[in-house]
């Protein structure tokens, strides 16, 4: 048989081992929030150094971090003074609550037609299995036109705490031309897409204390405080009439859309009927003014994400709960300090707080939002994914948060790529997540053009 002398033959040859990997990289629980799975952390990072020499990687090292390991390589070009480029990628996965709503384990990735089921099979195991069965297949059949760096966390989910500090205090190491980050996705299964706005992030918990522990409705309601209903009234109005944040100063440092953005962000192809159907809701909802991309994209939003207090259990119990507590996290646009958004918001749940009861607010993380589209490699990019789609690429302001690409910006003076190939109904951060694997066969053939797509310069 002749040898295989093209990287998207080879790809298309060696399918099923690409697609065993990624399963094998699926069973790995690696949850960066739960302490439990400390252990499953590491041998995620094992997997993909694993993977890094096997592809040929010439230079691996595993930095500690207090939690999670950070992995950086290096696979060089064949040619000296190519450029290079900075791959990212994350190992760790949201948890996976409630479980009973999943159709199959998380951990035993399950093909279904033409999806493979799985916590972190779109976000981001997949994107980052697109990205190594790419350069192995190039490494397999080609001259590699560009030198490549590799950076993977374990702890993105959780807002990357140990990643700015590594990336300030390794700026040679990571020195690049270009940054390629497929976490962000698609806008659907035919519109290859280029993500160039990311919102930013801050995430708080608010808590609730009445009573030093939880006392019977009978023999003390009517006397003091119940600590769930002091949280529903604050949290009730956090949010006007018109779905607009109420928090006085939130909106200070919010941009208006120029004419332009908004025709940018109308052209989008996802219309209401498409967010009604992959969401489930009986009707959208959002601050008045603005259409519902404009909303997701170019706006800021405060959402509640878990909420409890009291007794959860089967049937009933009498009692007034002796605390109640939020998750609390807002979505920031472009000139949003999340510091100072913080700021404004704890001042204004404070002032709210009644003396019957005790307010307690913890921080977790914050990132601010993430705007360029002249990212170095953009028509690169842009060729290789409409190439493989034979469609014209989607340019997105996304919803999501991915506080990397700022970190990058600010210390590595690099813009990223932002691409991937997950779709909008993947169920990210939700029961029964999947990978649409004929566009991954897609994103990986994509990937391959991208960097071979360098061959013919300098
Ligand atoms: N990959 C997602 C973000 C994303 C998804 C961007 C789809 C664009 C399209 C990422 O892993 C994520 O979920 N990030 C967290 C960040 C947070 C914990 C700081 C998020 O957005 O909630
Ligand atoms: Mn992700």
């Amino acid at each position: 048989m002749q040898p295989i002398s093209h990287p998207l033959q080879f790809f298309q040859a060696h399918f099923d081992k690409y697609l065993s990997k990624y399963q094998d990289f699926l069973r790995i629980p690696s949850v960066s929030t739960d302490p439990d799975h400390k252990a499953d952390l590491q041998h995620a990072c094992d997997f993909l150094v694993d993977q890094l020499k096997s592809l040929g990687a010439d230079y691996i090292e595993v930095f500690p971090t207090p939690m999670h390991p950070i992995v950086f390589a290096e696979k060089r070009a064949s040619k000296p003074d190519a450029p290079t480029l900075l791959i990212y990628g994350h190992y760790d996965v949201q948890p996976v609550a409630p479980l009973d709503e999943w159709k199959s384990p998380p951990f035993e990735p399950t093909l279904e037609g033409d999806y493979l089921i799985a916590r972190g099979a779109s976000d981001m195991k997949g994107q980052v299995m697109a990205v190594l069965s790419a350069i192995d297949s190039i490494a397999q059949t080609n001259d590699q036109p560009l030198n490549l760096k590799f950076l993977f966390e374990g702890e993105e989910e959780i807002g990357s705490p140990s990643l700015e500090t590594f990336i300030a205090s390794h700026r040679d190491l990571l020195a690049c031309d270009m940054v390629l980050n497929p976490d962000a996705g698609m806008v659907g299964p035919d519109s290859p897409t280029i993500v160039y706005g990311l919102r930013g992030l801050v995430y708080f918990e608010v808590r609730i204390d009445g009573p030093k522990a939880d006392l019977h409705s009978g023999l003390f309601g009517g006397v003091v405080a119940n600590p769930a209903i002091v949280l529903s009234e604050i949290i009730a109005n956090l949010h006007a009439p018109d779905g607009s944040v109420a928090i006085p100063g939130f909106y200070n440092q919010v941009l208006p859309l120029t004419p332009e953005e908004k025709a940018r962000i109308a052209a989008n192809p996802i219309r209401e009927s498409d967010l009604l159907a992959i969401t489930g809701a009986p009707a959208l909802y959002g601050e008045a003014g603005f259409t519902p991309m404009e909303r997701i994209g170019a706006r800021p939003t405060l959402d509640v994400n878990g909420l409890y207090s009291g007794f959860i259990g089967e049937g009933s119990k009498t009692i007034i709960p002796a605390y109640a507590n939020a998750k609390i996290s807002c979505r920031l646009v472009p000139n949003q300090d999340p510091d100072q958004v913080y700021d404004a918001i704890r001042t204004h749940i404070e002032s709210r707080v009644p003396p019957t009861v005790r307010l307690t607010i913890v921080k977790h993380s914050g990132a601010p939002a993430y705007l360029a589209d002249d990212a170095p490699g953009l028509q690169h990019l842009a060729s290789a994914l409409s190439e493989t789609w034979g469609k014209p690429v989607i340019f997105k302001r996304e919803g999501g948060s991915i506080p990397v690409a700022i970190t990058m910006q600010n210390y590595l003076g690099v813009k990223s790529l932002l691409t991937g190939f997950g779709l909008p109904d993947d169920h990210i951060h939700s029961p029964n997540e999947h990978q649409h694997l004929p566009t991954w066969k897609k994103g990986v053939q994509a990937l391959i053009r991208f960097i071979t797509g360098f061959e013919h310069e300098s």
